[in-house]
């Protein structure tokens, strides 16, 4: 039984057009995988702090020697980072705010960064841990980016990815969605298609 594992980071939560888009994807794996498990991350309803000293301290003590405010700390993250050890699928919406992406994902990715559980240091350098996995990412944009120097998400977001092992990732983009009503619709037109042709492809099906 596979499961995939969606993340959401629009601040508008399910109604954000990132989260849409991937919507979209889901039901077409779900009718895929009818037994396949889906979890929902919600990083708007259910934020993760932002990453600060004291909790990265918590990540770094010994476990025999962590507080118990420290051992909740990890917890947490061992939590979020379950979710992707078990998922098969990874999907990420992703919306571009203020040239960047939301700053709860960025805060989500803080916590699921752990040295020794999501990548180890060897001699050759940093290796990922979080291997095997398929990530899909539907970014969502009010302008046009993609292919050029001002999309400050994609290069990062895979770079983030492939330093914990994820490394097979497919980006769909919607871009124009504030330019005006017609940049909107196609935009969007043009991700529900490439949603499509990713369903009706392999890769989905694995
Ligand atoms: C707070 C905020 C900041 C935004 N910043 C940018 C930006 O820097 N560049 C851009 O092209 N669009 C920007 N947008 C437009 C969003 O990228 C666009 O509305 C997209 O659909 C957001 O995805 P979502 O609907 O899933 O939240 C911004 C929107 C919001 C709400």
């Amino acid at each position: 039984m596979k499961t995939l594992l969606q993340i959401r980071s629009s601040i508008f939560s399910d109604g954000g057009q990132s989260s849409q888009l991937a919507d979209r994807f889901v039901a077409a794996w779900r009718e895929a995988h009818p037994d396949g498990r889906i979890r929902v991350r919600d990083l708007a309803r259910e934020p993760v702090p932002h990453l600060d000293a004291q909790r990265f301290g918590a990540f770094l003590a010994k476990a025999e020697d962590r507080t118990p405010e420290q051992r909740a700390v990890v917890a947490g993250s061992d939590a979020l980072i379950g979710e992707l050890q078990r998922a098969d699928v990874v999907v990420i919406g992703l919306p571009l705010y203020n040239f960047g992406v939301p700053s709860t994902l960025k805060a989500y990715f803080d916590h699921v960064a752990r040295a020794g559980v999501t990548f180890r240091y060897t001699e050759k350098g940093p290796v990922g841990l979080l291997t095997g996995k398929k990530v899909y990412v539907f970014a969502t944009r009010g302008g046009i980016y993609a292919g050029t120097p001002r999309d400050t998400q994609t290069a990062y977001v895979r770079n983030f990815l492939a330093f914990i092992g994820m490394d097979d990732v497919e980006f769909v983009y919607a871009e124009g969605l504030a330019i005006s009503a017609a940049s909107k619709e196609q935009g969007l037109a043009r991700a529900r298609a490439e949603i499509e042709r990713i369903a009706d492809s392999q890769p989905v099906a694995a």
